[in-house]
This record gives structure tokens, C-alpha cells and sequence, in this order.
């Protein structure tokens, strides 16, 4: 058996779709353009061309975006001033500060500044707690990517055995604390894993849904997972350079041989990547609504 395969790029291609329909109709019934502000320090080129995508789908979608760059040695009272300036920019509904910032600047005050109401990445301790509580929030962009991958692949989650491995605030936490929420999409039986897991294949081997977010290229082998099971997998490794000179990606399941024995399975790249700009999106024009009394 062949997996079959949950396209991220696909499925972003659609939700991007609904966006642009849902943004137009905010512009022309409401008044109402979404703003979204991307501010980047430094010149890390990951982070410039991660920065660039997004304003270049904003824009497509119809979204005011504006880009802001700041030398590598701005220094954090500037970046605070900053934020606090977009908080206060009628035009901006989400502000999104590019991780990692230099180590000169505390990444955490940084973050804890932003408006949590404009905090479309979801990092903002108000947002995370509400996340926790099942409360109406912005949801992280990558698990909030994974979740409706899931959902539109038509994947039942209720009652499944969900294995992640990972346990990272930006992904695993908030990936399995998702899946486990009372409510559609979520209702799952949830075990997460670690580098202190005593036995992982023991784990992974019950996973009817296996989401793997560890880092590390190819960990998961096709004798750790059971016939039939879905993966979602979250891992981006660079493991080399292609023909044209771009960086050669690979995720944490090693995908030719775990595609014969699950049911499902993304791709890397293609899979959860697409998605998870597509959600920063979604955010963004959540947010707007919600300005503008509309949510
Ligand atoms: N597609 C996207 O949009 C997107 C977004 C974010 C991240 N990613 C990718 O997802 C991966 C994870 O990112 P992250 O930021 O969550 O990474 P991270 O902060 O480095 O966390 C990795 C987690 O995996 C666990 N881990 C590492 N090696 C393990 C092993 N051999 N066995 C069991 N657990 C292991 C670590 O356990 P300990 O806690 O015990 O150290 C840690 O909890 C990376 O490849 C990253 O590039 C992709």
C-alpha cells in the first residue's frame, strides 16, 4: 500500500483562495483592509527570505502589509518602541516580530509586548493560556497549520491515538495540547514525546496519527510505525545542496519508506511549510474582524 498524500501546498492554495474572497468582502462591505507589519533585525538570510514570503502572500491576499528592517544592533528599547508604536496603528491588526532576534535583545520582553490582540503569531502568554483553556484565541501558525491539514484530509480525530514527537513551545506543546481539546478536530488520546522518552518506537508503534516535530532528518523509520497510521510531519532539515544550488530539505520521517505503510503522510517540502504562512494569514484577517467588531 501507497500512502496517500496530504499536499500542504494544495490545501494552502485553497484556504489562501478563501482568504482573498473572505478579504475582499471585509474591503468592500466594511472598509476594512487587514494590516500586518513583519519586523525583522538583522540580516539573516533565512529569516529575510521567511520575512519576504510573508509580505509577498499577504499582498496577494489583498493584505496591507509593510516590512520593516532594522540593523542587527538596533537595540532592544528601540524594538520596544517600535512595537509599542504598531500597537498603537490603527492600520495594523497583526504584528509579527521575526524569530531569532540577536542576543543582545530578550526575545521573551519582546514578544510579551506585542498587543495580545494583534499577536497573529500566537506566542503572547495571554494567547497561549486561552489556547490551553479552549478559549477563543490566535492559535500558533504551524500547529494551527497541522490541525487543518488533518481536518481537511477528513482524518477522524476523535478517540485516535495521537503520538507527537517534540515537546517545543512553538510546535509540539501546542500541537498536542490542540489535538486533546473538547471539540471538533481535537477529542484525541494524546502522548508526547521526547529526548527523555524511555521507549519512543513503543509510542509511535500505537500512533494512529503520528505528527513528528523534532528536528532531526529521517528519525522516524518505516518498523516504527504501524500499518495504516497518518503522519504529519513537521521537520525541516537541510541535508545538502541541490543541482541548482538550493538547499536540499528532508523531514524527521523518513518518508520513502513510511509512505508504504501509512494511510497518509506530508511531504517535506510541500507539507506542513505552506501551511503554516497560510495560517499567519488567516490570523491576520481574524484579527481585523475582530477590530472591527465583526468576530
Ligand atoms: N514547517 C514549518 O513551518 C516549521 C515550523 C517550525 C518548525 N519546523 C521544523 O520542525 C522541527 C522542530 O522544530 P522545533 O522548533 O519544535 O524544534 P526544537 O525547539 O529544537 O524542539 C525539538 C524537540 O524535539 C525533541 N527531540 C529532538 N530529538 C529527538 C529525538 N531523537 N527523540 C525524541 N525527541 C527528540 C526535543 O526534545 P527535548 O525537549 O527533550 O530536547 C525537543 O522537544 C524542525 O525541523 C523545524 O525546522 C517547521
Amino acid at each position: 500500500m501507497s500512502a496517500k498524500i496530504i499536499s500542504g501546498t494544495e490545501t494552502a492554495k485553497v484556504i489562501r483562495e478563501e482568504l482573498k474572497a473572505e478579504v475582499a468582502e471585509l474591503v468592500e462591505k466594511h472598509n476594512v483592509v487587514p494590516g500586518l507589519v513583519t519586523i525583522l533585525v538583522g540580516e539573516d538570510p533565512a529569516s529575510q527570505s521567511y520575512v519576504a514570503a510573508k509580505n509577498k502572500t499577504a499582498h496577494a491576499l489583498g493584505i496591507h502589509s509593510e516590512q520593516v528592517t532594522l540593523d542587527a544592533d538596533t537595540s532592544e528599547a528601540d524594538l520596544l518602541a517600535l512595537v509599542d508604536k504598531y500597537n498603537n496603528d490603527e492600520k495594523i491588526h497583526g504584528i509579527l516580530v521575526q524569530l531569532p532576534l540577536p542576543k543582545h535583545i530578550d526575545e521573551a520582553k519582546v514578544l510579551y509586548a506585542i498587543d495580545p490582540d494583534k499577536d497573529v503569531d500566537g506566542f503572547h502568554p495571554v494567547n497561549v493560556g486561552k489556547m490551553v483553556i479552549g478559549e477563543q484565541c490566535f492559535l500558533p501558525c504551524t500547529p494551527h497549520g497541522v490541525l487543518e491539514l488533518i481536518q481537511r484530509a477528513g482524518v477522524e480525530t476523535s478517540g485516535a491515538e495521537v503520538v507527537v514527537v517534540g515537546r517545543s513551545n512553538i510546535v509540539g506543546k501546542p500541537v498536542a495540547n490542540l489535538m486533546l481539546q473538547k471539540r471538533d478536530g481535537g477529542n484525541a488520546t494524546v502522548t508526547l514525546c521526547h529526548t527523555r522518552t524511555k521507549d519512543m518506537e513503543f509510542h509511535t508503534k500505537r500512533a494512529d496519527i503520528l505528527i513528528v516535530a523534532a528536528g532531526v532528518a529521517n528519525m522516524i523509520k518505516a518498523d516504527q510505525v504501524k500499518d495504516g497510521v497518518v503522519v504529519i510531519d513537521v521537520g525541516v532539515n537541510r541535508v545538502g545542496v541541490t543541482d541548482s544550488g538550493k538547499a536540499k530539505l528532508a523531514g524527521d520521517v523518513d518518508f520513502d519508506s513510511v509512505k508504504e505503510k501509512a494511510a497518509a503522510i506530508t511531504p517535506v517540502p510541500g507539507g506542513v511549510g505552506p501551511m503554516t504562512i497560510t495560517m499567519l494569514m488567516k490570523n491576520t484577517v481574524q484579527s481585523a474582524r475582530q477590530f472591527a467588531g465583526l468576530a
